[in-house]
């Protein structure tokens, strides 16, 4: 499907309900990885709640920020907040598939002091250098210390940024590479996205090349290639994926036949064979 000639219906925050836009906004901003964060009062009270307004920013230092709002429903702030600002210590555990419906058990609006890892029966595992315990269940769990609280206005639905560093991270020998890096399909991690959906990331895994040099780029392309009914900006920008467009003759006639043939050379991943299709030798 394209959207281009769509009619776009246009939603101003200053009008919408606020619970009108977070439907919008977390159906469209999607998938979002999921931090399950762990944190504790100052009398050693442990709590686990997982947020999905959350990522990774930097590594020197490394920073992660999340987003616990106030309530939308009764305005109150979350128990994760109130026990980072008392301890400015936490744990983040990435969720995998196998975790996700113990993480969305500790999501229930338990009272404070009731600690969900006894509800959703994930286990501790001690941390190094802070308090808070990470989940045992997770491949991977980062160590964080508060850096700076951003209030956005202590009523419904308004968000709070917990942009903290990140102090260590435990990375599960099950899911690193030999490169030092994590298995996409190992690690089978979870996602949010609107209402009641999430995805499983290793369902929808696809890899393109990451680009290291500038390429040529759609503008490069010849223009009867570039002007195809036939070939949409996703094909034409495989093709221009190159550092140099290859040469193609200019008295080539059939494009119609042409383009579809590179089309479906295109469809396949084959860029060499749709550039053939296309006349170059
Ligand atoms: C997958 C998932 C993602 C969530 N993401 C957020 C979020 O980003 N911000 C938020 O305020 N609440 C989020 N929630 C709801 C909180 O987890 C829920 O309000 C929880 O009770 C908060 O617990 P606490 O008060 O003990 O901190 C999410 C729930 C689920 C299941």
């Amino acid at each position: 499907m394209r959207f281009e000639n769509n009619l776009m219906r246009a939603f101003d925050p200053d009008i919408i309900p606020y619970h009108e836009i977070h439907r919008l906004l977390v159906g469209g901003v999607a998938p979002r990885p999921i931090a399950l964060v762990s944190s504790m009062d100052k009398n050693g009270a442990s709590n686990l709640s997982p947020f999905s307004f959350f990522n990774v920013f930097g590594v020197n230092p490394a920073v992660l920020c999340f987003s616990p709002a106030y309530s939308g429903k009764t305005g109150q702030p979350k128990h994760t907040m109130l026990n980072i600002l008392e301890t400015r210590e936490c744990t983040v555990s990435i969720v995998t598939y196998e975790m996700v419906h113990q993480i969305s058990l500790a999501s229930a609006p338990y009272e404070r002091g009731v600690d969900e890892f006894t509800k959703s029966g994930l286990t501790k595992r001690p941390s190094v250098k802070v308090a808070p315990p990470g989940v045992a269940e997770s491949p991977f769990v980062l160590e964080a210390r508060l850096l700076h609280h951003i209030d956005f206005g202590k009523t419904h639905g308004s968000a709070n940024l917990m942009i903290c560093e990140v102090v260590m991270l435990h990375v599960s020998e099950a899911v690193l590479t030999e490169q030092g890096g994590v298995d996409p399909l190992l690690i089978d991690q979870v996602a949010r996205l609107g209402g009641p959906y999430y995805t499983r990331a290793k369902r929808g895994i696809f890899a393109l090349p990451q680009p290291g040099k500038p390429l040529a780029g759609i503008d490069r392309l010849p223009e009867e290639i570039r002007s195809s009914p036939i070939l949409t900006g996703k094909h034409l920008a495989q093709l221009a994926s190159l550092e140099e467009i290859p040469e193609v003759p200019n008295d080539l006639s059939n494009d119609e036949v042409r383009h579809i043939a590179a089309r479906e050379h295109l469809e396949q991943g084959d860029v060499e064979g749709a550039w053939r299709a296309l006349g170059t030798s």
